[in-house]
């Protein structure tokens, strides 16, 4: 395989309920292990957005969808060909961790939503999350009906049919349900063979501007790094349009907050491309698809701790506004989705009202906002930290319902 074609080219989502397997589900295809942050690994869920790719391959001379494999050699002993690499974004399955999942949404060309076999359909955040792809527009879905092993064949047919039923009239109505166990690899040729069909990489303009959502950002520097052997702070995320080179500059916005006198205000940052990461090795162009992981220039200190999440990074001069404040359109939904049946709170969707507290998720960027004015399906907001976003954005709307918030719809920036 060429250079360019190790670097994932697709990015996948892996959605649904928490302990349904997506992580099993993503280390059976990639061979890696996607839970990595060590808070993450003592609660044994996914706190962060991870991500794993896998090249997909096929076998020579095999009929579909037999022949699919992430295995270099085939049953046979020959050698299995590589057909694409893709990577998939582990978004966490609970139900507190909605926002991350959100912001991970933007990212994704498309989702593999993974329902266990094992619970009756749908599950707080498979409904959830399936909600969430439909308001954010994710259309290319295929259904992972995980942990057949565990089930007998008739509680696999009624499982298979609560889902058929479950994604009627929903984004996910004509997705293929493919029944699989991640732990005991069974099937996953059959899951290769859908995701190939269903979600195919995107056309994309190599001569479009570059565009890359921060999803975290890092000091890779050791306790103690004398001033020589400092490394400039590096900035993990993908990229959603266009190419980045190392040498190129690098605007950064909102960039960061700068108090003069009592007054504060965000400055956009600006640095060049010093090393780019893509597909897990070093390479000079990186291009949409994947986690990239982009060595800048920055002093350290200003991408410590996933301090640059959620910002947008792209060729200086070309990035949107910083907005502390903006309108949208909003679009709501009828009722509270995922909500356990002993939860408190309202059900029904109350129109959004003047004073109140939103969540919002823009790009990979999480706000909160306060209304200062709500008419008929519209309204502004004032946000706490502003985001870099352009108009006709979308914007995943929460509400505080309960105990937690709520996804309750969708705003289209104005
Ligand atoms: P979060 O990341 O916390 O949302 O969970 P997850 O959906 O990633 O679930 P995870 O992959 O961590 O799996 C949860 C449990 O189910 C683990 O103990 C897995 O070993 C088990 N599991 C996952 N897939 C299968 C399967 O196909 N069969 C069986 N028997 N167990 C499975």
């Amino acid at each position: 395989m060429t250079e360019a074609n190790t670097q994932p080219e697709v990015n996948i989502g892996l959605v649904g309920h928490v302990d349904h397997g997506k992580t099993t589900l993503v280390q059976a295809l990639s061979g890696s292990w996607t839970d990595q942050h060590s808070e993450e690994m003592k609660r044994g869920i996914s706190i962060r957005l991870g991500y794993a790719d896998a090249t997909f391959r096929r076998c020579p001379g095999v009929d579909e969808p037999e022949c699919y494999t992430v295995d270099e050699e085939c049953e046979d002993g020959s050698e299995s060909e590589p057909i694409r690499t893709v990577s998939f974004v582990d978004a966490p399955g609970h139900e507190t961790l909605m926002a991350t999942m959100l912001s991970g949404a933007s990212i994704m060309d498309g989702a593999v939503l993974v329902v266990s076999a094992t619970e009756d359909v749908p599950q707080a955040q498979t409904e959830e999350h399936l909600m969430a792809l439909d308001l954010i527009g994710i259309e290319n879905i295929v259904i992972a009906q995980n942990k057949v092993d565990l089930v007998g064949r008739d509680r696999a047919v009624d499982n298979y049919e609560q889902i058929q039923e479950f994604v009627e009239g929903t984004v996910a109505e004509d997705a293929p349900i493919v029944p699989v166990s991640a732990q005991q690899e069974v099937n996953l040729d059959l899951l290769i063979d859908a995701i190939e069909s269903e979600i195919p990489t995107p056309d994309r303009d190599p001569g479009e501007s570059a565009r890359m959502y921060a999803a975290r950002s890092f000091d890779i520097n050791r306790p103690g790094a004398t001033a020589e052997d400092l490394k400039g702070g590096v900035v993990g995320g993908s990229l959603v349009s266009g190419e980045l080179s190392v040498g190129d500059g690098l605007e950064i916005r909102p960039g960061r907050e700068v108090d003069e006198e009592g007054q504060t205000e965000w400055r956009p940052l600006e640095t060049t491309v010093r090393s780019l990461q893509a597909g897990n090795r070093d390479v000079d162009t990186a291009h949409p698809g994947g986690l990239l992981g982009v060595g800048t220039g920055l002093d350290p200190s200003l991408t410590k701790g996933d301090a640059l999440a959620g910002q947008v990074a792209g060729e200086p001069g070309t990035l949107p506004p910083t907005r502390e404040e903006f309108e949208m359109e909003v679009d709501l939904l009828e009722r509270v989705v995922g909500k356990e049946d002993d939860e408190s709170g309202e059900s029904d969707i109350e129109e959004i009202s003047t004073g109140e507290p939103l969540m919002l998720t823009v790009g990979t960027a999480t706000t909160v906002g306060a209304v200062t004015s709500a008419r008929d399906g519209e309204c502004e907001v004032s946000l706490k930290r502003p985001v870099c976003a352009e108009e006709g954005a979308q914007i995943a709307i929460n509400r505080r319902v309960g105990a937690r918030w709520r996804l309750i719809g969708v705003g289209t920036l104005t």
